[in-house]
């Protein structure tokens, strides 16, 4: 039997199953079913004529090749790069371009690609417009003839807005685009992007992938052959490549990814509708709430849960400081995706790089939270905000 990623019956499977069986067959000598974690950074050539498949860990590494064939797998991708950190798989899919090129990037991004983009790329002879994701027909005012590539996000961070994924895709590739996509707000379990159309998806695996806040990685996710093969060479010579053990902590994470996913939709889906009739909530975004205004695009584009994030804003920022620095079982972190409950304050975490009026521009207000709905019991993250608005 040829391994498990080739049988036709796991390439049939489902979502859940595919997490724990492509390319996890038991191995070899013991026939350990959890998979043994490689730390050997060098591989020995049986002679000069017998080269290893697999030679020196920053080229490639058992962990990280069964990582990678899973989360190609789930992704619905010819193939995967994992890098060592989110940040590094955007800098992957921005080695594509070359100088004198253009890139078009949403107004809704997280800040993290926001500061490449702005301060970094122009280093390199690589311009950029901003287009509203919202509105697909703005890429066209946006789009110069040196333009190549388009990058977007939905749900976005933070403001929790979705935006049709297929009629960005549409309009990008009128364009002759390259379309970048970050999926790390619903994880492959919510999301596959490929399947609407585009060529490249990035995920922080720190997050929803790994699940536990103990890891930091990226990945990228490439439609075809030759990008896959373009970005794996890429990161082989620049060597953003992941350890090893964090491979295996990945791996580990991933294969319960399905029912974590469950039950963050579901805890977040129950905070949202407790904040929503609290009198000092202005609003909250969540788009599982029939009143966000991207709900159906959102129920159309999302397979079975509108994922653990939200965004809620308070009629003041006393109150919004306040829920942030009050509350007992969520803490107030940096990050997003694990198990614990994580409240962000925007403005001075994961958009800081942005100016005060770019914040604004976007909806990211001194007002609003940023919550990552953990695994916890709802009631228990419930009674905690509750308690943190006071009055
Ligand atoms: C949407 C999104 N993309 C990318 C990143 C960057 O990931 P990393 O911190 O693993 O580099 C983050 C980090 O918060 C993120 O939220």
């Amino acid at each position: 039997m040829g391994p498990a990623s080739d049988s036709y019956i796991i390439q049939a499977m489902r979502f859940a199953t595919k997490a724990l069986r492509v390319g996890q067959e038991p191995d070899a000598t013991f026939r350990a079913v959890v998979p043994p974690l490689y730390q050997s950074t060098t591989f020995a050539w049986a002679s000069l004529d017998d080269i290893p498949k697999i030679d020196y860990t920053r080229c490639q590494n058992p962990n990280r090749q069964m990582l990678e064939e899973v989360i190609a797998s789930l992704e619905g991708g010819a193939g995967c790069t994992l890098t060592s950190s989110g940040m590094a798989a955007i800098a992957a899919c921005f080695s594509l371009l070359k100088q004198g090129d253009h890139l078009l990037m949403a107004t809704d991004i997280y800040g993290g690609t926001f500061r490449m983009v702005e301060q970094y790329l122009p280093q390199q002879g690589i311009s950029h417009s901003v287009f509203d994701a919202h509105r697909p027909e703005t890429i066209a005012a946006a789009v110069t003839p040196a333009s190549r590539m388009l990058i977007f996000e939905t749900p976005a961070n933070p403001t929790l807005r979705v935006c049709d994924i297929a009629a960005v895709v549409a309009e990008a590739k009128r364009h002759g685009l390259i379309v970048v996509f970050d999926n790390t707000f619903a994880s492959p379990a919510l999301q596959n992007p490929i399947a609407l159309g585009v060529d490249l998806v990035v995920h922080s695996t720190t997050k929803y992938i790994s699940g536990h806040s103990d890891v930091l990685g990226g990945c990228v996710v490439s439609a075809n052959d030759e990008l896959a093969h373009t970005i794996y060479e890429w990161n082989k010579a620049y060597g953003a490549t992941p350890s090893p053990f964090d491979c295996w902590l990945s791996l580990r994470g991933l294969r319960t990814l399905s029912v974590r996913m469950e039950r963050h939709c579901a805890n977040a889906q129950r905070v949202a509708e407790a904040l929503l009739v609290h009198p000092a909530v202005r609003s909250v975004s969540y788009p599982g709430l029939p009143s966000h205004p991207d709900h159906e695009v959102a129920k159309r584009q999302m397979n079975g849960g509108f994922g653990g994030m939200l965004a809620v804003e308070f009629h003041d920022e006393a109150t919004a400081r306040r829920v942030a620095e009050g509350t007992q079982v969520f803490l107030l972190a940096e990050s997003l995706g694990g198990v614990e409950s994580l409240i962000a304050y925007p403005p001075l975490m994961s958009h800081a790089t942005m100016t005060e009026a770019q914040r604004v521009e976007r909806g990211i207000l001194p007002t609003m939270l940023r919550l990552s709905v953990g695994i916890e019991d709802a009631d228990d993250l419930i009674e905690d905000l509750l308690r943190a608005i006071g009055g």
